[in-house]
């Protein structure tokens, strides 16, 4: 049960004075807040599992839509009680306590859990005043060094709420995954999005979709974003200049400061999370036993700039092999080097924004490629490749979005070689729900890509990954339609790549 009415009360003394200005119900000071509907519109989640705990996640906004970016809520702290049981109907409520919501972070909560056991089902739910959230679910990690012997979670990117929203969430959140990965385009930013009231108002936006809350509450969430939760292309402090509100870099910078905190205000991440300014640490690893680990990379804050904007692709230009350029950034690089080459996982799985091999769009003898990706970069994808190639870390996999497209890819040592070997092996996921226009340009390319093992730039959906200790599987789920939320899922294709030996098996 919660709190008793008098406990809770004494928890939110004195918030409540100044609230009949904001159109709340006139009360003396001690009484609890009132609002003009339930303020747990945009759902509940829990992201970033440990063995021992989650962050859980939820935002008060009684009206998500108000201009102001505040959701409808009074410009004071309130407080927010939370529970997590070991059943769904809460007669077992084993951790509870309080958590301030303050309007800074849009009355946005975090509660980093700890305590709990390894590999353990969870629900939690919050409540403020007299009302109550929906309850959520979620899964803790394994313990460490533990084999759990099977994990299986979902991969997700590039949810436009143009195309369509959200059959792909809806089945996923039929299925018992351990955790979804979201590997960015969660949101696209609007036309001019700039102010921190527009980019918290287009979250609230999305998270208004019953099927993205209905996944958020049956899993947790690993996410990193991508280029359209801020601007198109971005790359490190440069914006594409197809934004009138962010052609000076220093009003770039406070547009991508305002992106940055509506991102982590809506998302269940930890404290370490936390924006400063235009500058937010997102790369991270996340331990399952000794299964797997996740290193879950941002190549964007940290990039240099694109060198051409072709699109989808164009003439590869001589820089991509210049040593100073990167898509990583030298610290989140050595991080990355330093985490494989200390892991002892069975699968190392690096999460990441865009496509890693090389996909030549010309089926002639002429290369053309995408430069955003790491077609842009090549120098940083040698470096990578050839450091997994003399290191040897086990299992290598790559996880990939962005191009509204599945593919399965063998990353080759060398992509100048055709002959070069196979180093690791990349799964890029569909789009839940974004179009993919060049679709045509895809299919063209494919001749000249012997090693692109499987495409599909016609259909939307997500990808489940199952992996266990002899083989990571990725099975292509797909929905007829991405604005239908009735339409059933199906497998379009099954790949596994088998223990110590990358590349991709079609199954
Ligand atoms: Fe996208």
């Amino acid at each position: 049960m919660f709190p008793s009415r008098r406990s809770f009360l004494a928890l939110t003394g004195g918030a409540a004075a100044t609230a009949a200005i904001y159109g709340f119900s006139a009360a003396p000071a001690w009484a609890e807040p009132r609002f003009p509907r339930n303020p747990f519109t945009l759902g509940v989640a829990s992201g970033d599992p440990a063995p021992d705990g989650v962050v859980l996640w939820t935002r008060l906004a009684p009206e998500p839509q108000a201009a102001d970016g505040l959701g409808g809520m009074p410009p004071y702290q309130v407080q927010v009680v939370w529970q997590v049981a070991t059943d769904p109907d809460f007669r077992a409520v084993v951790k509870a306590g309080t958590e301030t919501a303050a309007p800074e972070l849009a009355h946005s909560v975090h509660v980093e859990v700890a305590g709990l056991n390894p590999s353990s089902d969870y629900w939690f739910r919050f409540r403020v005043g007299s009302e109550e959230s929906p309850a959520g679910h979620t899964r803790t990690a394994p313990a460490p060094g533990s084999d759990p012997g099977k994990i299986t979670f979902g991969l997700a990117s590039c949810q436009s709420w143009a195309g369509g929203r959200y059959a792909a969430y809806r089945t996923m959140a039929q299925e018992d995954l351990d955790l979804v990965v979201h590997v960015g385009d969660y949101t696209y930013e609007g036309r001019n999005h700039e102010t921190l009231a527009d980019f918290r108002n287009n979250h609230a936006k999305y998270k208004s979709s019953p099927d993205l809350q209905a996944a958020h509450a049956r899993f947790p969430f690993v996410v990193t974003f991508d280029d359209h939760e801020v601007e198109n292309n971005w790359a490190g402090g440069v914006s594409q200049p197809d934004n009138e509100a962010s052609n000076e870099p220093q009003r770039f910078l406070q547009l991508r400061a305002n992106a940055f905190q509506a991102y982590y205000e809506h998302l269940p991440l930890r404290r370490p999370q936390r924006p400063t300014g235009p500058d937010m640490v997102l790369y991270r690893a996340l331990d399952y036993g000794s299964l797997a680990k996740f290193h879950v990379l941002d190549t964007r804050q940290y990039r240099s700039d694109q060198l051409t904007e072709n699109f989808p692709g164009g003439p590869q230009h001589p820089d991509v092999y210049d040593p100073s350029r990167t898509l990583m950034g030298d610290a989140q690089e050595q991080w990355l080097f330093n985490g494989l080459s200390s892991s002892t996982a069975r699968w190392n799985v690096i999460a990441q924004q865009t496509m890693m091999a090389q996909y030549d769009y010309d089926p002639t003898e002429t290369l053309s490629v995408n430069h955003d990706q790491w077609d842009g970069y090549v120098v940083s994808r040698n470096r990578l490749t050839n450091f997994i190639n003399q290191q040897n870390p086990a299992n290598p996999v790559i996880l990939s979005g962005d191009w509204h497209a599945a593919f399965v890819n063998d990353v080759l040592l060398d992509h100048s070689d055709p002959a070069s070997k196979v180093v690791t092996t990349e799964f890029v996921g569909t789009s839940i729900s974004s179009g993919c226009g060049w679709a045509q340009a895809i299919k063209d390319g494919l001749p000249a890509n012997p090693h692109t093992r499987y495409i599909n730039p016609d259909k939307r959906g997500w990808t489940r990954c199952t992996v266990t200790a002899d083989e990571f599987r990725s099975d292509y789920i797909i929905v007829p339609s991405a604005a239908d939320t009735t339409s059933p899922a199906a497998v379009d294709a099954s790949f596994v790549v088998r223990n110590g030996r990358p590349g991709a098996v079609r199954v």
